[in-house]
């Protein structure tokens, strides 16, 4: 379940906002200029599905988007963590590429065809943290502040929509304002327990 957490950046104990009614989600998100919408999944794509696969399960919308956007680069980035080993390194390596605060010089784009993925968001004094589930599209604007947790267990299928091929290259803050939040573990947790 979509699950929208907001705290003050000095305070994660104490939430100001948490809610999974998608209207309020995407009018608190807009008031900050990122764009969030969910969209209907299909059943008919498993794991096992290519890029291309994903990408053409998925054509109306992905041309909608580049029609309405100007995207240039379309690609799928998918980890669905298995119990062995070598799975579970992979997956801990990915889960640490982005989950210290940074910012892209261009807006980060991402369709959850499945499983899921928490976007913290760092702007105007407070956290908001989105807990992004299957259908959920949303974009974070560029030099946003932000980090991404999937989870140690990461299990999602996401279309990234880009302008530049280099657009999903990090500049990071050097803060640890991310080891201070609630995981994605933790709020898939408490998602879990509201519905
Ligand atoms: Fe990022």
């Amino acid at each position: 379940m979509t699950l929208l957490t907001v705290w003050a950046d000095t305070d994660p104990l104490n939430a100001l906002i948490q809610t999974s009614d998608r209207d309020v989600i995407s009018a608190e998100l807009a008031e900050l200029g990122v764009a969030y919408s969910n969209h209907p999944v299909r059943d008919d794509v498993p794991p096992s599905a290519t890029q291309d696969e994903v990408i053409a399960a998925y054509q109306p919308m992905v041309d909608a988007l580049i029609a309405e956007h100007g995207y240039t680069l379309i690609d799928v980035a998918q980890l669905h963590t298995g119990d062995d080993a070598e799975s579970q390194a992979i997956a801990a390596a990915a889960r640490l590429k982005f989950l210290a605060e940074h910012t892209h010089d261009e807006e980060e784009i991402r369709f959850f065809s499945a499983g899921s993925g928490v976007f913290y968001l760092h702007m105007n004094g407070r956290v908001l943290a989105m807990l992004c589930t299957e259908g959920d599209l949303i974009s974070v604007p560029e030099l946003t502040t932000h980090w991404f947790d999937m989870g140690v267990k990461p299990d999602f299928t996401a279309i990234r929509f880009f302008r530049e091929d280099d657009g999903w290259v990090g500049s990071f803050t050097g803060s640890d304002i991310a080891s201070k939040f609630p995981t994605h573990d933790e709020l898939t947790a408490v998602a879990v327990s509201r519905a």
